[in-house]
């Protein structure tokens, strides 16, 4: 459940809620269902949407997490957010708002919702090895560090409250300061040791960063370290290795289950004499860490403030921000987790708070599931709670006015071409033209992708290792395909339907597709068959789709060609077409 939340939250810069006293209500949602234990890893079932639906502070988070964002080509492909603002603070103790931004330097890339369900059987471990091998291979996956700014008086300056974690700050309002680059380039010896006894504690912060009241960072604060002190066995966690400060610790903690520093001396408190008076506490002139000092004024209660109560303005511009491609892949996501659903009052009701966010969505989303417009809701939201203030503190107001746009938000709209890292898949049998693949392998290596012999069986294929054998993988493990020529090698492939599919998934999911000699012939025969006909034989149309087909021109110059239709990532024209699939 935690990976889950850390794929859901890091990578998205807004939360689910805006307090952190809901964060189990929250988790309870989405774990699996308790009569069943149903499902295991996905959302998509009553008990998360009963809760999403009743909690319209998530309608923003919502729009990210059934956006192309939530399916991420690779780790290495994604944005990482702080989520929160945070206090920066200067030398002169003159505090600033901060947000935290992580950018891939190999730009934001997303998978198809179709390739993310078929992923997850053919390698539930598709990211967790992508990472792995992208820092074995010393591609060394790299992100930005960036800052969003904002000065003290400017606080109230936007249309929300800067300490709604369920809002972010528009690019294009406050510009992204890029200040350094973090680059992954050793993986762990031993992944328990070194990454399951980890504990990171929001709580350690270092001079010069602070906290604001956000109440959702409030609760993390003593959250994290009362679950790590369980979780691994004690108060001394901070002895492992993975977790023991480089510096030497100088406080006055001892004992404990499981201590295995030896403390010399006999005053382990303060004041004391008997140690000179030390160990004491750093104050800031020693670079000791202090608090910012926030005035605060007014009554102390448990309550939201009116800030909190615009729930929608965010998500719709989010929605208002994607391509139409993008706002089609949301609809798709939601008619699918939706349509998972058993009680037809909570998609009804779902599909009522989509209307809030943009009336086309919800049309799109209520038209995959039989649901006639304008949903009616009763008040509050169809909720059985009592009518007292409680009830109305959770209630939307009007959104309040957000730019209507952030181009920032769109992946497809900010494309950074490029095919380093990509994994191409060549799909050969014995007999193939080794020149035009020793060709191929290079020039791709060249540019930084990285091929695979794919073969119709495992060991050497024609003196070549292979890879992987054909029944081991699937087209959405790969980037792309190439198929090179060779008589035999194709007559071989023309034997196995996985080949036929593999090239028709790679071409349904978007992805370059690329072939020469006799590979060109089986590559068209599979197109034709499954109805895109004619057309994969025109190369004008071909060039327009990302295929690349080729009889006759030197393998160098198909090679090149290949590159280029990758480096686009997807040809999205082709996202409409229907294959006729025997
Ligand atoms: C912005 C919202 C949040 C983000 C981005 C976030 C992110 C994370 C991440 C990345 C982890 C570590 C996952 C791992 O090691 O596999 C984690 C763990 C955890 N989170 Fe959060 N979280 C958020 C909100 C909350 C809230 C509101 C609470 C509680 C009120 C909470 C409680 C915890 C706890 C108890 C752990 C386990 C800590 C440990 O055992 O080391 N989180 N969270």
């Amino acid at each position: 459940m935690i990976d889950y939340l850390f794929v859901a939250a890091i990578k998205e810069p807004r939360s689910f809620i805006q307090d952190g006293i809901k964060f189990p209500d929250l988790i309870h949602a989405l774990k699996p269902e308790p009569h069943n234990e149903i499902p295991q890893a996905q959302s998509a079932h009553d008990t998360f949407w009963d809760f999403i639906s009743l909690s319209t502070e998530s309608a923003h988070m919502i729009m990210w997490l059934m956006s192309d964002r939530a399916i991420p080509r690779s780790l290495r492909m994604m944005e990482g957010f702080g989520v929160h603002t945070f206090r920066l603070i200067d030398k002169k103790g003159v505090s600033r708002f901060v947000k935290f931004h992580w950018k891939p330097v190999l730009g934001m890339h997303s998978i198809l919702w179709d390739e993310a369900l078929k992923i997850s059987g053919a390698d539930p471990d598709f990211h967790r090895r992508d990472l792995f091998e992208a820092i074995e291979s010393g591609a060394g996956p790299q992100w930005e560090l960036g800052v969003q700014v904002v000065e003290e008086a400017d606080e109230f300056k936007f249309g929300f409250d800067l300490l709604d974690p369920t809002k972010l700050i528009p690019e294009e309002l406050v510009p992204i300061q890029m200040l350094g680059k973090m680059t992954l380039n050793r993986n762990p010896e031993n992944y328990f040791s070194e990454t399951e006894q980890v504990a990171f504690c929001v709580s350690h912060l270092v001079p010069g960063i602070d906290v604001t009241n956000d109440p959702l960072m409030q609760a993390r604060l003593f959250s994290y370290l009362d679950t790590q002190l369980s979780r691994l066995g004690g108060p001394n966690f901070h002895e492992l290795p993975i977790n023991k400060s480089i510096a030497p610790v100088v406080n006055n903690q001892r004992d404990g289950h499981m201590r295995s520093t030896i403390n010399p001396g006999r005053a382990a408190y303060e004041p004391n004499s008997l140690g000179g008076g030390c160990p004491f506490q750093a104050g800031a002139k020693m670079g000791g860490f202090v608090s910012f000092p926030e005035p605060v004024d007014g009554a102390k209660v448990r309550d939201r403030s009116d800030s909190f109560r615009d729930h929608f303005s965010q998500a719709t511009m989010f929605y208002n921000s994607q391509t139409p491609i993008e706002q089609e892949h949301i609809i798709e996501a939601l008619r699918f987790e939706l349509g998972k659903c058993e009680f037809p009052e909570i998609r009804e009701r779902m599909v009522g708070v989509l209307e809030q966010i943009d009336a086309a969505l919800a049309k799109g989303v209520a038209d995959g599931l039989g649901i006639k417009l304008p949903v009616k809701l009763k008040p509050p939201m169809n909720r059985q709670v009592p009518a007292d203030a409680d009830a109305a503190r959770y209630q939307p107001t009007k959104s309040k006015p957000n730019p209507k746009k952030s181009p920032a938000l769109s992946i497809i709209g900010n494309l950074v071409p490029g095919v380093k890292t990509r994994k191409v898949a060549i799909l050969v049998a014995d007999g193939f033209d080794a020149g035009q693949v020793k060709t191929m392998i290079n020039e791709l290596t060249a540019a930084g992708a990285v091929p695979k012999i794919v073969a119709t069986h495992g060991g050497m294929v024609d003196g070549m290792k292979v890879d992987f054998a054909l029944n081991t993988v699937k087209s959405v493990l790969f980037d792309a395909i190439y198929i090179p020529g060779g008589q035999a090698s194709v007559a071989t492939l023309q034997l196995h339907s996985a080949a036929a599919l593999f090239v028709l998934e790679t071409y349904k999911h978007c992805k370059a597709i690329c072939a020469s000699g006799e590979g060109a012939e089986f590559v068209q025969t599979c197109l034709i068959k499954a109805g895109v006909a004619s057309r994969a034989t025109d190369k004008v149309f071909a060039a327009a789709n990302g295929v690349v087909i080729s009889e006759d021109e030197k393998p160098k110059a198909v090679a090149a060609q290949f590159i280029e239709a990758m480096s686009q990532h997807r040809t999205w024209n082709r996202v409409k077409t229907e294959l006729v699939i025997a």
